[in-house]
């Protein structure tokens, strides 16, 4: 095969933290193509990385009191930790604080002030500061913000300015001859009708306000403003303007950018623009995906924690249900290129009916079957009959539908593809019905071809899956005995039959676990509130400037706690407060008399095991002797929870 290269791009990110799974689709998807193309044997440079410069993380890092550097380092080392967890493997990482880009940015804005594409002017603009937009008045939506609906603010300053408004027909005339350069369809209408019909504007690209940004070299008032700065980064990360262009000479112009359909206008209209004045080739293709949206709203930066109760921070998602969990839905569920909606209850779904169903369960029988019937030898595939043939067509089929969908960028429609083949293998079991065919020794040659051909499909899928998912594809194949490359690789799924006879199969541990959705969503929405509930109000009186002067380890060691049984409880006369209670402290039983009625029951009080400060000087109260204190804790509104061990220890252990 012709080693074709392949360069793909996902928009880098805002280190913002509070990372959602939102902010994982671009590059997941961008990780299957370039994983799909190097199994096409292409040689792929898959680019990704952070945007770090700009007023908003100057703003951040001042509130914080550390430096916009100091702000942004633990960011980008969360964000490489979740493209870790979730298996994204980049060619390179690129960060705008990155020496070679920053130089690579300077000299691209020296360049287009050379050429006479950037001059200085003075801008007045409504600015919108979270998307670090500027916009005219008639481009607001009711005042504000047209991409996030936010305040904006009117701004004047000395500025340069890029010379876009020459590019308008330059734009549409690349369009026309290349219809497929923005996908899909309807954004290059938006683009057209939206921005290019009505003209563009001279696009201000520095600014004198904002300190943290790559430097105009040859104005050190200014710095580049961020979307030449962030837009470079394609370039830059090739080593351009470094002095060393050989990867930028291999791979540019860039097969793909895959963008978000926010960041369209700034992918088709401005980046080419810019690649034109300085006489460089542009992108093949620049797609504009859809959304995740919760509840109706785009799962944004800000929104995430407000709109519901659904867990949508990526790690801890890869955590509870696995890399491949995640990677699937996202990949599955959301329509390519329209918005798709995220719940917990919709990944758990597909989760259990997709991979754990039908997945899984088609691996584990046939693993099963094979092991029951013959020994865990693979069988010949002998004599075919029936339906054979139509299971053959279509596991030999999925090859090259799943190339036309990745062809036209639809991953979704490739899984597809590999899901219809595993229906297809479930319902063989079903009108072969291998379990009665084994009742019947005439039949085993009909036996072994069955079982050959239910383990060939699960090859062929797993193959397939690979781009995809990126652990269990090589798990499904390690039971099917396949350890080396030559079985593992598209040549081989092209035509029905490489799994040789006599391999050793290997009956399947369960790929994935099935949830029980209602049990989980339920867990997961006490998990999310509990935690929402603490960050809301965390009071005053809970906060660390609140704790009393320190103390050292010996005065702690004049307290003595420990662990005591209550053995009785009952209300203290005429108070609503108070509890008597009779509770065991190792060999002694003591009387302790506690506020802690309004919250607890006697009864519920009785057979707990809490934590009894029992070096205590005695008190009177209600004029019962209290011979010690239990231990509660007090939330911000004065209600106590007492405090108990996660597991039953006995009565008198020392609590340190
Ligand atoms: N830093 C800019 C891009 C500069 S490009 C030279 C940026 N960053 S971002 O963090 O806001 O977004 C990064 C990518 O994540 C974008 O492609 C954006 O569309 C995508 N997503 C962020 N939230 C998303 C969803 N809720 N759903 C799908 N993708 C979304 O823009």
């Amino acid at each position: 095969m012709e080693n074709k290269k392949y360069y793909i791009t996902t928009p880098i990110y805002y280190p913002s933290g509070n990372w959602h799974i939102g902010h994982t689709y671009t590059t997941v998807i961008c990780d299957t193509f370039a994983r799909y193309h190097k199994m096409l044997k292409e040689d792929v440079f898959f680019l990704t990385g952070t945007d770090e410069h700009g007023q908003k993380v100057e703003g951040k890092a001042r509130e914080k009191g550390v430096t916009p550097k100091q702000f942004v380092d633990p960011l980008v080392a969360e964000l490489k930790e979740i493209w870790r967890l979730l298996d994204v493997k980049y060619d390179r990482f690129i960060r705008t604080t990155d020496e070679d880009h920053v130089k690579g940015v300077q000299k691209i804005f020296k360049a287009l002030y050379d050429k006479g594409k950037i001059y200085k002017s003075t801008y007045e603009g409504w600015y919108c500061t979270p998307c670090e937009s500027f916009w005219t008045k008639t481009q607001l939506v009711g005042g504000k913000c047209p991409d996030c609906g936010r305040e904006v603010k009117l701004e004047t300053e000395e500025s340069y300015f890029f010379r876009l408004s020459e590019y308008a027909d330059k734009i549409l005339e690349l369009y026309e001859d290349n219809p497929e350069f923005l996908q899909p369809r309807s954004r290059m209408n938006e683009m057209v009708n939206n921005f290019l019909k009505p003209g563009l504007q001279d696009l201000c690209v520095s600014r004198t306000s904002v300190k943290w940004g790559v430097p105009v070299d040859f104005d050190r008032g200014h710095t580049v403003y961020v979307w030449i700065d962030a837009l470079s980064n394609y370039i830059t990360a090739l080593g351009y303007g470094s002095g060393d262009e050989r990867l930028f000479n291999k791979f540019w112009p860039a097969d793909l950018h895959m963008t978000g359909k926010e960041i369209i206008r700034f992918h088709a209209i401005i980046w080419p623009a810019i690649l034109m004045a300085l006489d460089l080739p542009l992108p093949k293709q620049v797609y504009g995906h859809g959304w995740l949206l919760i509840g109706g709203d785009k799962l944004s930066k800000s929104k995430a924690d407000k709109v519901s109760t659904e867990l949508t921070d990526p790690k801890e998602l890869v955590e509870r249900y696995g890399c491949d969990c995640v990677r699937y839905f996202l990949l599955r569920e959301i329509p390519f290129g329209s918005d798709g909606v995220y719940t917990n209850e919709s990944l758990l779904t597909r989760i259990n009916s997709d991979l754990a169903n039908d997945l899984g369960n088609l691996v584990s029988r046939t693993t099963a079957m094979i092991n029951q019937y013959f020994g865990g030898v693979l069988p010949e595939r002998g004599e075919q009959e029936g339906t054979d043939a139509e299971l053959v067509s279509v596991a030999e089929g999925v090859y090259g539908k799943v190339q036309a969908a990745m062809n036209a960028l639809d991953a979704p429609a490739a899984l597809e593809e590999i899901f219809r083949l595993i229906d297809r293998a479930n319902k063989y079991i079903d009108e072969t019905t291998p379990w009665i065919l084994a009742k019947d020794d005439s039949k085993k040659a009909r036996l072994g071809a069955v079982m050959y051909n239910l383990a060939e499909c699960i090859r062929i899928a797993a193959v397939m899956l690979k781009p995809y998912l990126t652990v269990c594809p090589d798990k499904i194949l390690g039971f099917l005995g396949i350890d080396g490359e030559s079985v593992k690789d598209f040549d081989t799924v092209k035509e029905f039959g490489c799994l040789k006879a006599g391999a050793k199969i290997e009956k399947a541990s369960p790929l994935f676990p099935r949830i029980d959705i209602k049990k989980e969503t339920a867990e997961i929405e006490k998990l999310v509130l509990s935690r929402k509930a603490a960050e809301q109000k965390a009071p005053e009186s809970h906060k660390n400037e609140d704790i009393k002067p320190e103390i050292t380890i010996d005065d702690f060691a004049k307290i003595q706690l420990k662990t005591g049984l209550v053995l009785t409880a009952e209300k203290v006369e005429k108070s609503d407060k108070l509890l008597k209670m009779s509770v065991r402290v190792g060999a002694e039983t003591r009387t302790i008399v506690s506020g802690i009625a309004k919250y607890y029951t006697p009864e519920e009080m009785v057979g707990k095991t809490v934590v009894v400060v029992a070096n205590l000087k005695p008190a009177k109260l209600r004029g019962i002797t209290s011979e010690g204190m239990i231990l509660c804790g007090e939330d911000s509104e004065g209600k106590l929870t007492i405090v108990t061990t996660l597991s039953e220890i006995e009565s008198g252990a020392t609590v340190r």
